[in-house]
């Protein structure tokens, strides 16, 4: 198919956008893990959402691989269920048709050779009647102690093999090892079958546009990259809140907890692009390359009981509802000492970020849903203003907002009208939804697009995440040496040793 056929027709595509279209080639995707939560709400409807923005190849497949007892009609209908449900962009018969075509099922325990051999047969044919080129995916959306097992399969029944110009590429879900220990032995299990650009590692974070976006606005514009440093940054807040509690992922959850849970990753790698140097190109390896510099520059602090926090959310009410605390929330262990919040405070120790404080938090059951990056300046170096008119002048901040209220707000003082000088705190908004008509992909369109491009910049190599689990593997320590949690209100922002570990730094948190 030549690049741009297929779109053409497709009725949600502007005539009058110029821009090459990136499409994917033949190709097919495996799904293992096609009953999960992940699968049904983000990567079939995303497959949907691929197809009907003409992204996809005519002849696209996708397998479902599961211990089940289904035919294709039924992996069929489980994900037209989802995609009804989940999909960003309208229901489109035709468009389902054309991929729903391509659905097949092979049922199977993951230790069954027989099972495997069915797959590679499936393939085979899809090849012959799909088209699919022999180029497939094989999605890892599994328990990480699985991941082993399939991939040694993949190995066995010759999946992993490709013939001239074909590619097999793998796509791991996090979490990648829960301590630098086992994330090499991870990396390891995959590179002894998988060249390392044929692993393509989801950090679903990378593929939000606002995320994209910090290096659009540091790399694109002259107005910040001069200020963006030790000379005029006082702190920098990466905060990830979320309003939902752990819902039905206890078993995922506990004895992970929110620091191996999202801090090791998506937090990690929104400090990386905040804090390193300017790329020579954004190609996979020059961006990789300096994320992994500064994560090689992170340090912990020496105290860390005065520099960590973490809690664990106890009952409370949020969104006018009465919630469990999660000591109560099923499957939880009542003497689980898992954290549901945590706030660490990091250091760059490179020239542009000597001495600034990077605070970083997570946590569940917060008073809303909100995941933002800010940059605080210090106070102006001397106010020509009598006292009484700047009391209520806070420190200027660059906030960029990843979600939901995705957009860039700059705070700064300003004078309030009226006879008298007295100058206060205004906000100055982008928001894309005012600034643009398209509405932004799903992060998992644009990398399961990038995955079957073998585009891969949005991916971490395995650098990045050992240098994270380096990172957090001494405050791990740490913290199971000292008991249990700090209890905080679901629908408040935190435990108190949050407060006062910003407190001793005479700082305070956003209140986003
Ligand atoms: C996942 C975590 O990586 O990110 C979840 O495992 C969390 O615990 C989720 O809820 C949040 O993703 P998003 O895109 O809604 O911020």
């Amino acid at each position: 198919m030549s690049r741009g056929a297929g779109v053409a027709s497709n009725p949600l595509r502007d005539p009058r956008d110029r821009r090459l279209p990136r499409v994917a080639g033949p190709c097919g995707l495996v799904l293992f893990g096609v009953t999960g939560d992940l699968s049904r709400k983000k990567l079939m409807p995303a497959i949907y959402d691929l197809a009907n923005r003409g992204l996809l190849p005519p002849g696209f497949a996708l397998v479902g691989f599961a211990r089940r007892d289904w035919a294709d009609e039924d992996f069929a209908q489980v994900v037209h269920d989802a995609v009804k449900e989940y999909a960003r962009t309208p229901f489109r018969e035709e468009v389902w048709d054309q991929l729903a075509d391509g659905f097949r099922f092979v049922p199977g325990e993951f230790d069954d050779d027989e099972a495997f051999d069915r797959l590679a047969h499936t393939i085979a044919d899809l090849d012959r009647v799909r088209g699919t080129g022999g180029n497939h995916a094989f999605y890892l959306s599994i328990p990480p102690k699985l991941f082993p097992v399939v991939v040694a399969q993949l190995k066995r029944s010759g999946l992993s093999a490709r013939n001239g110009d074909e590619w097999r590429r793998v796509v791991v879900e996090k979490p990648f090892g829960h301590d630098l220990t086992s994330a090499r032995e991870l990396n390891r299990t995959l590179s002894v079958v998988f060249p390392p650009e044929s692993v393509f590692r989801i950090d679903h974070y990378l593929g939000k546009e606002t995320v994209q976006n910090i290096l659009a606005l540091r790399f694109a514009n002259t107005l910040f990259e001069p200020i963006w440093n030790r000379s005029y940054v006082d702190h920098v807040q990466i905060t990830m809140a979320e309003d939902i509690g752990i819902g039905g992922r206890a078993g995922y959850y506990d004895g992970i907890g929110a620091a191996r849970d999202v801090i090791q990753n998506h937090l990690l790698q929104l400090l990386a692009l905040t804090a390193m140097e300017e790329p020579v190109s954004f190609e996979a390896q020059s961006l990789r390359l300096e994320k992994t510099k500064v994560l090689s520059a992170v340090r912990i602090p020496d105290d860390l009981g005065s520099h960590t926090a973490r809690g664990q959310y106890a009952a409370g009410w949020q969104g006018g509802e009465k919630v469990r605390g999660f000591l109560e929330e099923e499957a939880i262990p009542k003497t689980s000492k898992t954290e549901t919040y945590a706030a660490i405070k990091l250091e760059v120790d490179t020239r542009r970020w000597a001495g600034v404080p990077f605070y970083l938090r997570a946590g569940k059951r917060l008073g809303r849903r909100v995941t933002e990056v800010a940059l605080v300046f210090q106070r102006a170096p001397h106010l020509p203003f009598a006292a009484t008119a700047t009391e209520e002048l806070g420190q200027n901040a660059l906030v960029i907002r990843i979600q939901p209220d995705e957009g860039v707000t700059m705070r700064f003082g300003s004078k309030v009208p009226g006879t008298a000088m007295e100058v206060r705190d205004v906000n100055m908004d982008f928001a894309y939804g005012e600034s643009f008509t398209e509405s932004s992909p799903e992060a998992y369109e644009r990398l399961l697009l990038d995955v079957l491009l073998g585009d891969p910049p949005l991916f971490p190599r395995h650098e990045e995440v050992e240098l994270s689990w380096e990172i957090l593997d001494p405050i791990e320590e740490y913290w199971a040496e000292h008991g249990q949690p700090d209890q905080y209100p679901s629908g408040g922002w935190g435990p108190d040793s949050a407060t006062e570990m910003l407190a001793r730094d005479g700082r305070v948190w956003r209140r986003p």
